[in-house]
C-alpha cells in the first residue's frame, strides 16, 4: 500500500519506526503514568511530586544515541499526560516543570538534540487534566470522581486553555512533525478546528485519530486491535504503538518487560503490512532510561538494522503462499519472506511461484540459503511445482524473525 498525503507530512512514510517517550513526575513514583488516577492518589498529595523532580542526569543526546542503535528515526514525547503537569514552559499553568527543583524546559532541550540531530518530533497531549479547574472531571474513565473544591468546570473555558497550550507547543519549539493526541473522546467534545490550528502553524506534522477531530492516521495499541494480526496489509494510515513494559508506560521500577520474540514479530508483523512502529520507554526520574530497555531495544537494533531493506520502501504482496505466519513484502524483483511466527520447520514452499531465484540469503545471517523448484509430496498438487527454500537454520534464531531474501532475474 503506497500511502501519500502528498505534502510535508509524508516524512511519515519513510521513516517508520519511532521511539515514544513517557515522562513526568509520575515517574518519581515509578508505578504507572496514571497513578493519580489508578491508585486514587489525592490531587493535593500528587501534585507534591512537582518539588522533588530533579532529573539532573537527563541527556537528551544519550536517549537520541539508543534510538539511533535501535534503528528508530523519529520521537514522540508527552508534553503532558493526564495529570495535567506540563513537562514545558507554558505561560498558561504553575503547574509545569520550570517550577521543579529542575527549572529547565525539558521539551526544548528535546527538541534541540532532536532538530540538531534530524530526528522528527512529535508531541503527545492528554486531552483530560486531573488539575486544571475548568476541566470537567465527572468520573468518566481517566477522571477525578467530581469536582473539587475550588475547582470551576467549565469546558468552554478549558478548551481555550487547551488551545492556548497546543498553539505555545506548536510555535516555541521549532518544526513539530506530529501531534499525538490522547484520550480526546473522554471529554466528549468535537471540534475540527483545533487540528486545523495545528495544520496552519505546522504543516508538515501529522496527527493521530484520538483528538477532538478526525486525524491522518490510526493508532492500535498494544495487541488489542484486532485488525493488526488479521488484516495482510493495511488499508489506511496506521502507527501501533507498543510499550516495551507489560505494565505501564512511564517508568516501573517493578516492570516486567515484552520478550525480544514477541517484540521481533510485533515490529515485523506491523512494519510489513504497511505501518509504523512506535516503542514506548518510560525514562526513570532522574532522566536515564531503565538498564533493561538499553538492553531490549540495542537488540532489537541489532535484528532491525540487518532486516530493515525488507521493511521500508516495500510493497505487501499477498497470495504467494498459504501460512497465515508468513508475511511477503517486495521491492522490484525481490521478495522478502518474513517467518514472523516461530516457523514449525526449517523450509519455506511459496505456492504460486515457479522460478528459481537468482539469489535466496537469510537477512539475519547474510548467508546462502537453499532453493529448489520442485513437487511438494504433502500438497496433493501433482504437476504444479514451486519454489522451495530449505535447511532454515531456525534453531537459531528463537529471538527474532527470520527474514529471507530472495532475488529474482524477472518477477511476474
Ligand atoms: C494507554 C495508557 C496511556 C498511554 C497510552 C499510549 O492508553 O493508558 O496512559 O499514554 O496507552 O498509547
Amino acid at each position: 500500500m503506497d500511502f501519500r498525503f502528498g505534502d510535508g507530512r509524508d516524512w511519515f512514510f519513510e521513516k517508520r519506526f519511532g521511539l515514544f517517550l513517557h515522562w513526568g513526575i509520575y515517574a518519581i513514583d515509578a508505578w504507572h503514568e496514571q497513578m493519580q488516577y489508578s491508585k486514587q492518589v489525592p490531587r493535593k498529595v500528587y501534585e507534591q511530586l512537582i518539588h522533588k523532580f530533579n532529573p539532573v542526569r537527563f541527556d537528551p543526546d544519550s536517549w537520541l544515541d539508543i534510538a539511533e542503535e535501535a534503528g528508530m528515526e523519529y520521537v514522540c514525547f508527552t508534553t503532558k499526560h493526564i495529570d495535567g503537569f506540563c513537562m514545558f514552559d507554558t505561560k498558561y499553568t504553575d503547574y509545569n516543570i520550570m517550577n521543579t527543583p529542575y527549572g529547565k524546559d525539558i521539551l526544548g532541550m528535546l527538541t534541540d538534540a532532536c532538530h540538531r540531530r534530524g530526528f522528527p518530533v512529535c508531541l503527545y497531549y492528554n486531552a483530560v487534566n486531573l488539575h486544571h479547574p475548568n476541566y470537567p472531571n465527572q468520573g468518566r474513565t481517566y477522571e477525578l470522581p467530581a469536582p473539587e473544591e475550588g475547582d470551576e468546570p467549565d469546558i468552554g473555558r478549558y478548551m481555550d486553555f487547551l488551545r492556548d497550550q497546543v498553539a505555545e507547543l506548536c510555535t516555541n519549539y521549532g518544526e513539530i512533525k506530529g501531534f499525538w493526541w490522547d484520550t480526546g473522546d473522554v471529554p466528549g467534545y468535537r471540534d475540527e478546528s483545533i487540528n486545523e490550528m495545528i495544520r496552519r502553524l505546522q504543516p508538515n506534522a501529522v496527527i493521530n485519530n484520538r483528538g477532538f477531530g478526525e486525524g491522518d492516521f490510526g493508532t492500535p495499541e498494544r495487541d488489542w486491535d484486532e485488525f493488526v494480526e488479521k488484516d495482510q496489509v493495511f488499508s489506511k494510515p496506521t502507527e501501533a504503538c507498543q510499550s516495551i513494559g507489560y505494565e505501564s508506560w512511564g517508568y516501573r521500577e517493578d516492570e516486567d518487560f515484552y520478550s525480544d520474540r514477541y517484540l521481533s514479530e510485533s515490529i515485523d508483523k506491523v512494519l510489513a503490512k504497511g505501518g509504523n512502529y512506535l516503542l514506548n520507554v518510560g525514562p526513570k526520574a532522574d532522566g536515564t532510561f531503565p538498564e533493561e530497555a538499553c538492553r531490549i531495544l540495542r537488540t532489537l537494533g541489532g535484528w532491525y538494522r540487518k532486516v530493515r531493506v525488507s521493511l521500508n520502501d516495500v510493497d505487501t504482496v499477498i497470495g504467494l503462499v498459504s501460512d497465515s505466519n508468513i508475511i511477503i513484502t517486495r521491492k522490484e524483483n525481490k521478495l522478502f519472506v518474513h517467518l514472523n511466527k516461530f516457523p514449525a520447520a526449517g523450509c519455506v514452499w511459496l505456492n504460486s511461484i515457479d522460478i528459481m531465484p537468482q539469489k535466496a540469503v537469510l537477512l539475519n545471517n547474510g548467508e546462502a540459503l537453499e532453493a529448489r523448484v520442485e513437487l511438494t509430496p504433502s500438497h496433493n498438487n501433482k504437476d504444479k511445482k514451486c519454489l522451495r527454500i530449505r535447511n532454515l537454520p531456525v534453531n537459531d534464531y528463537p529471538n527474532e524473525v527470520m527474514i529471507i531474501e530472495l532475488e529474482f532475474e524477472e518477477l511476474p
